[in-house]
């Protein structure tokens, strides 16, 4: 793993969305794995920003979220694929078709989580998976005791992931139980991944990732046998690094 020192979050954005920019500009048809939450809306903005400029098309790339809550569909405000037309999609030159997130919505989960995995595949694969890290270690939305060998699934929300985002709902109650995310191994099947990490409440989660041993107890620690992984990290979330 590859640390790039940032000062704090509009750098970590700034460098991160280059590197997505340069990737989008040296492939023809880019595969992104993209992330939601506070973390990525600063690269959001500045990807908006640059296809504004004129300094990058997205017309031929094609994305793939991480996940999906179960039981939202995309006009709930809550839902991850609102965020993302919101965010970034509506605001660029992506075609619609091209962008996938998880449908939570489907009857059939386990066959979405399938042909989720047979679409990424059909594209040959993700290019650049941009991640945050839950608290707990999560990258996903799989939560600690997640097997390594996993492929996109359902999952049930840890209790303190659910605290976590319940501040984007009116309350805890409404923060769904279950969503579908892709799995370590289709995470780790992306030939490059950028990780995104900012401010003092990460430090001790960054910590663990550099530091402790792999171990499905802290699921982004598989990361450590990844070939091509950064780590983009602020001054806050390298707080309790080792000088
Ligand atoms: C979101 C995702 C999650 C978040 C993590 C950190 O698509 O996959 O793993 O990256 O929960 O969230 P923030 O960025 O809100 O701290």
């Amino acid at each position: 793993m590859e640390m790039i020192e940032v000062e704090d979050y509009q750098e970590m954005s700034r460098v991160a969305s280059q590197f997505i920019i340069e990737k989008v500009q040296l492939l023809d048809n880019p595969v992104l794995g993209l992330a939601t939450g506070s973390t990525p809306e600063g690269v959001y903005k500045q990807l908006i920003e640059k296809r504004k400029q004129g300094n990058v098309s997205f017309a031929n790339t094609s994305t793939f979220n991480l996940d999906e809550y179960v039981g939202l569909d995309g006009d709930d405000p809550n839902s991850y694929r609102y965020y993302m037309n919101e965010k970034l999609f509506s605001h660029i030159d992506i075609p619609g078709e091209n962008t996938r997130v998880p449908n939570g919505m489907k009857k059939d989960l386990e066959q979405e989580c399938g042909q989720y995995e047979q679409l990424i595949k059909e594209k040959q694969g993700i290019d650049l998976q941009m991640l945050g890290i839950g608290l707990n270690g999560h990258i996903g939305f799989n939560e600690p005791g997640t097997s390594l060998q996993t492929r996109t699934h359902v999952v049930e929300l840890a209790q303190s992931t659910r605290k976590a985002n319940a501040r984007f709902f009116d309350s805890l109650e409404e923060v769904p139980e279950q969503a579908i995310t892709m799995g370590i191994e289709t995470i780790m099947a992306s030939r490059e991944i950028i990780l995104l990490v900012s401010g003092e409440r990460k430090a001790e989660a960054l910590d663990r990732l550099l530091n402790g041993p792999v171990t499905e107890d802290f699921p982004a620690s598989i990361l450590q046998t990844h070939p091509n992984v950064k780590i983009i990290a602020d001054r806050a979330a390298r707080s309790l690094m080792k000088k």
